[in-house]
């Protein structure tokens, strides 16, 4: 059980709360490279509680600036690109991608554009995705995950629905094993466990937690038959499970978006080359109606993300921790919340956090993606009630 005042520091996310400082020393993804393009060359992009707008101009810089224009504030989500950049609809002020004003309409401030600079983060494009940085100077890299950097494979991305909860829910999600077992014990195609309550528990021998120092709470899951499982929750807001990463962007205290981004080897080591963009979809909603909360919305439970959205979601847009009752099986969680408490004030001391990557050179990162990927071929031991062929994609 935390106090307020805990569950506060681990969940807020805006400009100048301890957490918020924290997420912003890592880059983030903020939007589907796919989707920027010509005919479309603006999005609205609200990340960390800030509302920003990216834009490819006419000689294809991406920038990200803040919504709200400078002069008197319309949306720059209807601004006009041009090769120097983008144009508020409205009077014309014309800003570049780091921010700078380069006109003032209908007059010529020199003194506006000298002494003002709108706000914007630097921008790049990786794994088909558009990336933002919102912390302060030197930027560090995004780190070279083996799943996010090997060349011997495709990689597709899957867009989640927007999460109606607070980001760290996902994550603590990510550091709690046993709700594998119990939650997903009914995802279609796999035969019921004997008892409902205990789901398919008496599979596993043990769950284990531990960190890493590149920047990864490893979970470990012993099953009776001798088969081991260990995948790693990525610090801060990352799980790669088998051959995916499912990456939680917080994108306000109460809304985070859920972005997923798949790798296939290719059989034989081949090396397969870089495209532009990747291939990408939407996952449709998982609740009716979709854009309600619970209790007026109805979560589906037929796959195991839509269990787990629905688990989520119903803890509360903040999940209020001052209520709860942890019990051993929660360890993992309490250490999650430790990390990121330590992390936090590693931060408020001047100090890099868990995983950040300042090195450009940096070898590739292992995070046991093989094992994983051939771990997920065999399927989960699921003891002798289901098949392997019934295997649960958990989160
Ligand atoms: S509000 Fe944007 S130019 Fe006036
Ligand atoms: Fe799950």
């Amino acid at each position: 059980m935390l106090t307020q005042e805990e569950n506060d520091l681990l969940t807020q996310v805006g400009p100048g709360t301890p957490g918020g400082e924290l997420l912003r020393r890592y880059w983030h993804p903020v939007a589907v490279s796919a989707e920027l393009t010509h005919e479309h060359p603006t999005r609205f992009v609200r990340i960390l509680g800030e509302d920003l707008v990216l834009f490819k101009d006419k000689s294809g810089r991406v920038g990200l600036l803040a919504d709200h224009c400078s002069h008197r504030g319309a949306s720059l989500l209807y601004g006009r690109v041009e090769e120097r950049g983008i144009s508020c609809a409205y009077h014309g002020w014309l800003y570049d991608c780091e921010g700078n004003i380069l006109e003032t309409p209908p007059e010529r401030n020199d003194a506006i554009m000298r002494s003002v600079k709108h706000t914007a983060y630097p921008v790049r494009k990786f794994i088909g995705l558009y990336w933002a940085y919102l912390g302060p100077s030197p930027m560090p890299v995004i780190p070279p995950y083996d799943i996010w950097v090997r060349k011997d494979g495709t990689r597709k991305i899957t867009v989640r629905p927007v999460l109606d909860c607070n980001w760290f829910q996902p994550m603590e999600n990510s550091a709690d094993s046993p709700h594998l077992e119990i939650l997903h014990q009914a995802v279609s195609g796999r035969e019921a466990p004997a008892n409902t309550t205990r789901g398919f528990i008496d599979d596993v021998e043990s769950y284990d937690y531990h960190v890493e120092e590149w920047g990864a709470l490893i979970k470990t899951r012993v099953y009776k038959n001798g088969e081991v499982d260990h995948h790693p929750l990525i610090f801060p807001n990352v799980l790669r499970v088998g051959n995916r990463t499912q990456i939680r962007v917080p994108i306000d205290d109460t809304h985070t978006w859920h972005v997923v981004v798949a790798f296939t080897p290719t059989e034989d080591g081949s090396i397969v080359e870089d495209v532009e963009d990747l291939p990408f979809s939407y996952d449709p909603p998982y609740k009716d109606p979709p854009d309600a909360r619970y209790p007026s919305a109805r979560n589906k439970m037929d796959t195991v993300p839509q269990q787990d959205y629905m688990v989520w979601e119903t803890q509360g847009a903040v999940a209020n921790r001052t209520a709860e009752h942890l019990s051993f099986g929660d360890r993992g969680v309490v250490l999650l919340r430790n990390v990121l408490r330590e992390n936090i004030e590693r931060v408020q001391a001047g100090l890099d956090p868990l995983g950040l990557v300042r090195d450009p050179d940096l070898a590739m990162i292992d995070t046991n993606l093989d094992e994983s990927i051939e771990m997920e071929r065999r399927g989960r031991p699921v003891g002798s009630r289901a098949g392997r062929a019934a295997n649960t994609r958990d989160t």
